[in-house]
């Protein structure tokens, strides 16, 4: 059964017990902006806990994430049912919450608990009636985000970043209020992975992920998650390389391009991250000599720096990994497109990249409108030569060894040899030959 089909059958069988039910949070926010979500949330009003997991036994198996909780789901559904509840904050830890589950405290009382007046609005599943308790509806029409309640509002870090999140996806500003009140509150105490899901938000479903990062320097809320980021406000660059300004404004330029490549690249979410943290180096290297500022060696003296920034708030490997491979080669494609250099060195920088592809796109989110047609055309030509040479036939360690070379201590040198011979287009056979005899001589 869809979803919505079994949120209304569910409505139908509470609203005959004598309850209600609504579609409540991000749901009813895009539903209204127009935007698509298929995270259904409703929240069951008037009827007891007891009454609702007999209705919800009537439609299939209910999964209950702890009773005192309040918060439902069915077997095989991807939908959360909640009861209406209080939260207070008893500690500092995201998990730190009394929670008080009552049916019965009205649609107001409900609301209160929400974090922005436009994620407080509700819909009643049968009749799609809106009701808007705090004034969503206006903020929705004038792109503001303020918070439902004052004191409940800060007892959540979360929502600080949420702020700056809902910011750049909606392109909404953040009420001045709510942003002093954002900037009192001490981000210290999340925990990593929930900064990085509201961070994933901003860099992957935004069109302007730099809001997100501006709206938490305006509320001087980089200062804990992001803090190297702080350090490249004011960081000065070389004004004929960047008339745009220092190292954070073109940071934050090269996120908003390189969003745009999300659909192309293989991994977009380290890609954003490598967008976010390429040119941390310039905090350690930045230098002016003769009158001109120069960074030199950023792309690899920042390699330590990157490490600590993204591990403060990931835990996959994997973006790591790649952001640290593609940092030291984010400079040469143009390079290379600028010298029109030879196929063999074109081949090596893409052999290197972890997703040369991927590079490629960095590179021209990196330049921008700096990039010229003819070195585009360049770098992607190029690459499809590097893929042509990927598919032919090689050298592989069972052709040596079927030529009577032993894998011993040399061998990877042995092979080495020849990739870089398989890298500069020789075909398998002369590569065999020129391979055996570099053995040979070692
Ligand atoms: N909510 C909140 N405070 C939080 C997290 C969530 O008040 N720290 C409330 C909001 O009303 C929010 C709803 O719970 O709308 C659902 O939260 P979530 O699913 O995290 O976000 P959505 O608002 O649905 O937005 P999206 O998933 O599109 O980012």
């Amino acid at each position: 059964m869809d979803k919505t089909v079994l949120s209304q059958r569910i409505a139908q069988r509470v609203k005959e017990e004598g309850g209600r039910v609504f579609y409540v949070g991000g749901f009813v926010r895009d539903f209204l902006l127009g935007v698509e979500n298929k995270d259904i949330d409703i929240e069951v009003h008037g009827i007891t806990p007891e009454k609702l997991k007999e209705i919800l036994e009537e439609f299939g198996e209910p999964l209950s994430f702890g009773k005192s909780f309040g918060v439902y789901s069915l077997r095989g559904y991807d939908i959360d049912i909640a009861m209406p509840r209080r939260e207070r904050a008893i500690g500092k830890g995201h998990r730190d919450f009394e929670i008080d589950v009552d049916p019965f405290i009205g649609l107001k009382e409900a609301a209160r608990r929400r974090d922005f007046t436009i994620n407080a609005l509700m819909k009643d599943v049968l009749s799609g009636e809106i009701v808007d308790s705090f004034g969503g509806l206006e903020d929705l029409k004038n792109k503001v985000l303020r918070c439902v309640d004052e004191k409940t509002f800060v007892e959540d870090p979360l929502r600080v970043l949420r702020a700056a999140q809902f910011a750049s996806r909606f392109r909404f500003s953040i009420e001045e209020r709510t942003r002093d009140l954002c900037k009192a509150i001490d981000l210290s105490t999340l925990h990593k992975s929930r900064v990085e899901e509201e961070l994933k938000k901003a860099l992957l479903k935004s069109d302007s992920p730099s809001v997100f990062f501006t709206s938490l320097l305006e509320m001087d809320q980089l200062k804990y998650w992001f803090r190297e980021l702080e350090d490249l406000v004011g960081l000065r660059q070389d004004p004929l390389y960047h008339p745009e300004g220092d190292v954070f404004v073109h940071t934050m330029e090269v996120l908003d391009r390189g969003c745009a490549y999300l659909h192309k690249v293989r991994e977009p979410y380290a890609f954003m991250l490598l967008c976010l943290s390429h040119d941390l180096g310039k905090i350690l290297t930045t230098e002016e000599i003769d009158g001109r500022i120069h960074s030199y060696g950023h792309e690899i003296k920042g390699l330590g720096l990157i490490r600590t920034f993204l591990n403060r708030f990931t835990e996959e490997k994997d973006p790591l990994k790649y952001v640290l491979n593609m940092t030291p080669l984010h400079m040469r494609p143009f390079s290379l497109a600028a010298a029109r250099s030879s196929v063999k060195s074109t081949n090596r920088v893409f052999d290197e990249a972890l997703q040369p592809e991927d590079l490629i796109y960095f590179s021209l989110a990196d330049k921008g409108d700096k990039a010229k047609k003819e070195e585009i055309d360049f770098l992607f030509r190029r690459y499809e030569i590097y893929r042509e040479y990927m598919e032919r036939d090689y050298v592989k360690g069972s052709d040596l060894i079927e030529a009577g070379l032993k894998p011993d201590e040399k061998f990877s040198q042995i092979l080495d040899y020849a990739h870089k011979l398989r890298l500069a287009g020789v075909n398998k056979d002369a590569a065999l030959k020129q391979t055996l005899a570099y053995a040979k001589k070692l």
